[in-house]
């Protein structure tokens, strides 16, 4: 039940503490030319929609060259152009190790990745070193999109995933990391067994995706289908993931971040945090999830801050609404006295503030009796907890369980108000 815990450890580990270089960059490319791809199809210099087919550039796709080299040549000769190029990845299944699609691209005002094909990450996992496997970085204006599936052919790397059980484990490549990306969308692309996270986002601004497939096993480690952090304006829609972890996981320094019509399951459910690991992290503003369905998940909305927090943030303004719940472990579950490791040294109280929170209109059934779970800080008491028409049944009866929180309750409430 923890286990699912550790990962964001981890994730943190690599992102804040490994990732140096976030929103600038500096560049020595120039705007002034179309691409000229090796072996024809020359794109007029200026022509501003410029077809970039990795083909043109060297791919085999025949899913055993290393096709990296010729696909980020694509890339970097359409960054290098005007206008809205497009890079094509046609049908076919290309191998590769770690793609670096970065920017900045100064000509450009779109720039869109039509995969059509199917991309494999390289099984061998010292090809990464340090690196994510797909990496969008310091780009703005990128529409990824083309129905095809990136597949980072996980179950090899997985049995390496020390992370569940080691705080100081090495973290495996997320599939997709999006870095200081700005006005980003991302449709109709499916992302199977990904090595760890399968879309992970940091310092993105504007950043829509819909209709995506995110698929791992359920007993696969680390497979949190999306990770948000330090980011603004994201909204995910009408997808549907299924992994070993959280379907959605919400970190810290977020704002205006917008979940909906998501089919999640198996997984950890849709989760807030954790919040309150480190010194200086920025609050979470301005979270709606609304008209999911999580199915056989072991939570299913979740907001999670750790005990002994070093530094004080807050957690506001966040929704949860037309929710169901489909046999769901702990359906609505705030836990700030989350410590995962045996030795927490001490037991202060979470420091992160939570306030505003509203659970409306959920309804569905729990595979555990405790349905509810509102475990606050002992510090600093939730603030502003409502509860509107909430409807979960268990077989043996639902309960409610509430520390440090006087929630208020509207319409129906189904398990019972706590007695505080
Ligand atoms: C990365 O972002 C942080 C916070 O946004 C900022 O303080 C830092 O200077 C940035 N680092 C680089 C290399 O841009
Ligand atoms: C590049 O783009 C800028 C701004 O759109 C423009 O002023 C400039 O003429 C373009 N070409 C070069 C070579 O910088
Ligand atoms: C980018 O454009 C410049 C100027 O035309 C050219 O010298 C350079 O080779 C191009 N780089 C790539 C990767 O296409
Ligand atoms: C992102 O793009 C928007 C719209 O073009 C702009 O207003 C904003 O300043 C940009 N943010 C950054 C960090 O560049
Ligand atoms: C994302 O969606 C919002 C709301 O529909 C819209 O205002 C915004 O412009 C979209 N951003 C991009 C990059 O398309
Ligand atoms: C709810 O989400 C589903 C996808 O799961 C979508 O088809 C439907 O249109 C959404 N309904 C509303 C009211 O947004
Ligand atoms: C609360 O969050 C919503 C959704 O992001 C946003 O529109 C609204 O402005 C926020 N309200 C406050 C007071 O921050």
């Amino acid at each position: 039940m923890k286990v699912g815990i550790f990962f964001i450890i981890c994730f943190n580990a690599i992102f804040i503490g490994g990732n140096s270089q976030n929103s600038t960059r500096s560049t020595t490319q120039d705007n002034s030319t179309g691409g000229t791809p090796a072996g024809g199809a020359a794109t007029p210099a200026g022509s501003g929609t410029g077809t970039f087919n990795v083909k043109d550039f060297g791919t085999k796709g025949d899913g055993t060259s290393d096709d990296s080299k010729a696909i980020q040549a694509a890339w970097q000769a359409a960054c290098n152009s005007t206008g809205s190029p497009k890079v094509v990845i046609p049908t076919g299944t290309y191998l590769t190790g770690p793609v670096q699609f970065f920017g900045p691209c100064k000509g450009v005002t779109t720039i869109t990745v039509q995969l059509e094909g199917t991309l494999k990450a390289s099984t061998n996992l010292e090809q990464y070193e340090n690196h994510d496997w797909i990496q969008f970085s310091w780009v703005n204006g990128l529409i990824l999109t083309g129905g095809g599936t990136f597949d980072g052919q996980g179950a090899v790397a997985w049995p390496y995933n020390k992370c569940p059980a080691n705080k100081k484990c090495n973290v495996l490549p997320t599939s997709l990391k999006f870095n200081a990306m700005n006005g980003t969308i991302v449709s109709g692309i499916t992302s199977l067994n990904s090595k760890f996270f399968h879309y992970g986002l940091i310092d993105c601004q504007n950043f829509n995706a819909s209709g995506l497939h995110i698929t791992a096993p359920e007993d696969s480690p680390n497979t949190d289908g999306m990770h948000i952090e330090r980011s603004s304006g994201v909204t995910i829609a009408d997808s549907t993931i299924g992994t070993g972890d959280d379907c959605i996981s919400i970190g810290h320094s977020n704002s205006h971040v917008t979940i909906t019509g998501i089919n999640c399951g198996p997984g950890h459910g849709i989760s807030v945090g954790s919040l309150g690991k480190y010194q200086n992290e920025g609050d979470v503003n301005g979270l709606i999830v609304r008209n999911c369905t999580m199915t056989g998940t072991q939570n299913g909305v979740r907001i999670k801050t750790w005990e002994n927090s070093p530094g004080a943030s807050a957690a506001t303004n966040m929704t949860f609404e037309d929710i169901v719940m489909n046999n769901v472990g702990n359906p609505i579950i705030i836990d700030q006295t989350y410590c995962p490791f045996a030795s927490c040294e001490g037991n202060a109280p979470s420091q992160v503030k939570l306030q505003d929170i509203s659970f409306k209109n959920i309804r569905g059934t729990s595979s555990t009796p405790v349905a509810v779970t509102l475990e606050c800080s002992q510090g600093i008491p939730c603030q502003n907890v409502i509860l509107e028409d909430i409807n979960l049944q268990h077989s043996a009866g639902a309960t409610a369980t509430c520390q440090n929180v006087q929630a208020k309750y509207l319409g129906t409430v189904v398990p019972p108000p706590c007695k505080v």
